[in-house]
């Protein structure tokens, strides 16, 4: 199959689709890769890296769009990309269409075979195109908190594991899933006294076995959050209802009972925020002050580290890329239902209902393809 690997073109995206290591994979398997000239840029990985294992290299994006049918990318498609894709092309990336109209509409007009990352599900029903960005986000999240908590950045000027002779900073971290449970690890490594609370009573007694001793469980309930956000220098949010907005689980009024300087993290700022007071922001300008409570809520924070988020992509992304690439969508969908999970849009028809629900579009079952 001919794979193409454009430049991400969306503000501030970095990360790269496929890496030399991957590219060589493709290749091995005797397929032809088309990269966009200085792609990898951002992620740090030059030119000639490609070119190396076998990529040709081409200088446009209009070119990589023609030639390829396979897309393979990060984000999903902007505006300027939308006239690019073709007919009966293969787009593989995340596209979050449920959340975006206009990009879903584009899509159905392209007719191609629109498969996205996020909606890639199994059988436990996990999802393993989001789950390296959760991990990301989540071992990031202590490390901009630490950071924020610092004085002369606006926080209590707390150091988050102490030192001999002087209490650690509390860390409370509101949902025990992917992301909060990798802020624990980060948090209780760098010796903070570190609490999580969830409403799964299961997931709490697997955290209890499996964290070290200066993580704590604790149901969620708006009683415990009250009573625990007056000491604790930092808070996470990392709750998901998956396809609804995320609960507000502290509210504007909660702030005054928190001491100035507390650092409030809210990675599920993407679903709308835990925090009543979230409101997106970015790499450029991460942090607002309320109330003397300093919120950080970057929509996109494994952008900040492209590298590590790019090799955590591609990880999770390439076996799946190859079953395409070796089979073609409809053979590879067929055998994989996971891979099936991720088709959305095809041939300007959407087999995914959530999509179709959320636009009031026609919905069509998958079985007319699969
Ligand atoms: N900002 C970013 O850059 C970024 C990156 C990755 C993920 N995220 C977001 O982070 C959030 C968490 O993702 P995840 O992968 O950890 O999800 P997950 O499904 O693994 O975990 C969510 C947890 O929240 C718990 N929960 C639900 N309601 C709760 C409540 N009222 N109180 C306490 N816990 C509750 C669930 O039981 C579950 O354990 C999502 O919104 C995700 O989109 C953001």
């Amino acid at each position: 199959m001919i794979i193409g690997v454009p430049k991400e073109i969306k503000n501030n995206e970095n990360r790269v689709a496929l890496t030399p290591s991957g590219v060589k994979e493709l290749k091995k398997h005797g397929h032809q890769v088309f990269v966009q000239m200085t792609a990898g840029d951002g992620s740090g990985f030059a030119d000639e890296e490609y070119a190396n294992v076998g990529a040709e290299l081409l200088p446009t994006i209009e070119e990589v769009y023609s030639k390829a049918e396979m897309i393979v990318k990060v984000k999903e498609p902007i505006e300027a990309e939308y006239k690019l894709i073709k007919k009966d092309q293969l787009v593989f990336t995340y596209f979050h269409f449920a959340s975006h109209e206009p990009l879903t509409r584009a899509m159905i007009d392209s007719k191609s075979v629109c498969l996205a990352y996020e909606t890639v599900e199994k059988a436990d029903r996990s999802l393993p195109l989001l789950v390296p960005m959760s991990e990301v986000a989540g071992r990031m999240s202590i490390q901009q908190g630490a950071k924020y908590l610092e004085k002369p950045l606006k926080g209590r000027g707390i150091l988050l594991g102490g030192v001999p002779g002087v209490r650690p900073a509390k860390v409370m971290i509101l949902g025990g899933g992917i992301v909060g449970t990798e802020a624990a690890k980060m948090a209780a490594g760098m010796g903070a006294d570190v609490t999580i609370l969830d409403l799964s009573l299961p997931r709490l007694r697997y955290l209890d076995d499996v964290m070290p001793a200066n993580v704590k469980t604790l149901m969620s309930s708006e009683y415990n959050i009250r009573e625990m956000i007056t000491d604790h220098d930092l808070i996470i949010g990392a709750v998901l209802i998956p396809g609804a907005k995320a609960p507000k689980l502290i509210t504007r009024d909660m702030l005054k009972d928190m001491r100035p300087g507390t650092v409030l993290v809210d990675v599920a700022v993407d679903q709308g925020g835990c925090f009543e007071t979230t409101k997106p922001t970015t790499h450029q300008d991460p942090i607002y002050i309320i109330d003397d409570v300093v919120h950080y809520s970057v929509a996109n924070m494994p952008g900040a580290v492209p590298y590590t988020s790019t090799l955590a992509l591609t990880n999770a992304t390439l076996p799946y890329a190859i079953q395409l690439a070796n089979k073609g969508w409809e053979k590879a969908c067929k055998e994989s239902n996971e891979l099936k999970l991720g088709l959305n849009i095809i041939k300007g028809d959407v087999v995914y209902k959530a999509v179709s629900d959320a636009f009031n579009l026609p919905y069509t079952p998958l079985e007319k393809y699969i």
